[in-house]
């Protein structure tokens, strides 16, 4: 298993060049299910994610061709509609592929995700809206069994807001018999990239970006060409390395205006920035200050910010708390941070982070993606040398990591 090898203490200088997004280029490749024409991608970041998705998507008989950040699908020969558990299990956005067969096959078998280290994670309301729009489902063995010969429109009110969840729903709905409401919606930058393709594809949405989606199904979607939209949380981990370790860096090929709480915090723990609409450049000098946050849906602060946040937090001048409100266990960091001789308390779902001088490299474990992240940081903000183990979790879901901020000053090495 690669590890990586941090010696702490190193300035970052210059720039680097943000990614499209994760979490918005695995809902888009799975729309590629919902049409026999071409989908052409551009912008599509290097992750093992993504490899995850397009290998399942192939076993469906997708065709896909790829070069190097451009990716081009066609459905017009699936063969099969089905997500084993030996993919659905690795990743769980593959359930992704749920709404999108349903909706044109009439057809799916699909793994349950089962839970994950940072939580339970259901796709109750996956299931819970596909069957008020008709299906019949059933599960069995460990497998979502879902059938409806033409799902029909439905008013949609999900009990709490849900990322995939809106995804899945929303794809079927464009092709959905009639009217569709998805009320209670999530309004993350990535629904509306997915909605602006599945737009630029043929379908019928309003209420882009706001909490409620009405959808007029069609009888087909086309083909399509879409950039995927910049990595928000790639960029403003980047932001968050630089405020720990001091620097000046400049981002590119990144989306200013959608940007949720994540720069307005950043201020307050002192980094200057100059914000572009698709550069930002950001200087660190001095120690940061602490900030206080809840995590919440966009706009609100991201869960997928808190850990990287929290790394800053460990050395910065004074006290600071962050209270995780969208998942029950994402504070495996935190024991981590603190071999590190981070001085975090954790009650519930709450972290008290004290602030110290200075943290000393120490050999720690990723335990998920963006508790990698915040290693990371942690470890390019410490005295000497962290080594920090099971990093396959950042390749899920960050670009070459590794090799972005070595070009920048870090010194940081992957060991094979
Ligand atoms: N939930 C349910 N039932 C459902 C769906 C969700 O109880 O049917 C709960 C979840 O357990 C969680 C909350 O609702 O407590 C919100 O979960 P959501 O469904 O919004 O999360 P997700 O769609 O599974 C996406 C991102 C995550 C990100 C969350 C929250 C993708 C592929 N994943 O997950 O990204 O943390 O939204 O913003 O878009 C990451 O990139 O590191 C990551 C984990």
């Amino acid at each position: 298993m690669d590890k990586l090898q941090i010696v702490g203490g190193k300035r970052l200088n210059g720039e680097i060049a943000v990614s499209g997004a994760k979490n918005a280029a695995l809902p888009i490749l799975c729309a590629g299910l919902l049409t026999s024409g071409d989908v052409e991608l551009s912008n599509v970041p290097r992750l093992h994610d993504v490899k995850t998705i397009l290998k399942l998507l192939a076993q469906t008989g997708l065709t896909v061709t790829q070069d190097d950040e451009n990716v081009t699908l066609n459905g017009a020969n699936i063969t099969s509609l089905e997500a084993p558990y030996e993919l659905v299990k690795t990743m769980r956005a593959s359930i992704l592929v749920l709404g999108p067969l349903l909706a044109r096959f009439g057809e799916a078998k699909v793994s349950l995700p089962g839970g994950c280290a940072i939580g339970s994670r259901p796709v109750d309301q996956h299931i819970k809206g596909l069957r008020a729009m008709g299906a019949e489902i059933t599960i069995e063995g460990g497998y979502i069994y879902a059938k409806a010969k033409k799902l029909k429109g439905a008013r949609i009110l999900t009990d709490m807001i849900t990322v995939t969840g809106t995804e899945n729903l929303l794809m079927a709905a464009t092709l959905a018999e009639g009217e569709t409401i998805l009320e209670n919606a999530a309004r993350e930058p990535e629904v509306t990239d997915l909605a602006n393709l599945l737009v630029a594809m043929g379908a019928r949405i309003e209420g882009i970006g706001t909490d409620r989606l009405v959808i007029q199904g069609v009888a087909e979607l086309h083909g399509a060409k879409h950039a995927v939209i910049s990595d928000r949380i790639e960029a403003a981990t980047f932001l968050c390395a630089v405020a720990a370790t001091g620097g000046d860096i400049v981002l590119t090929n990144t989306r200013t205006d959608i940007f949720d709480v994540a720069l307005d915090k950043l201020r307050e723990v002192g980094l200057q920035m100059d914000v572009g609409t698709d550069t930002i450049r950001a200087r660190m000098d001095s120690r940061p200050h602490p900030v206080s946050f809840r995590t919440t849906e966009y706009p609100g602060f991201p869960t997928d910010m808190q850990a990287q946040f929290m790394a800053v937090n460990t050395i910065a001048a004074g006290p600071s708390r962050v209270t995780e409100t969208i998942f029950e266990n994402r504070f495996m960091h935190v024991q981590e941070m603190n071999r590190l001789g981070a001085a975090i308390f954790t009650e519930g779902n709450t972290a008290l982070i004290k602030g110290v001088e200075r943290l000393v490299g120490a050999e720690v474990m990723a335990t998920d993606l963006r508790a990698s992240a915040s290693l990371v940081i942690a470890a390019m903000a410490a005295e000497g040398t962290t080594l920090i183990d099971r990093i396959y979790h950042l390749d899920r879901g960050y670009d070459r990591m590794e090799v972005k901020l070595s070009r920048v000053g870090a010194d940081i090495v992957r060991i094979k």
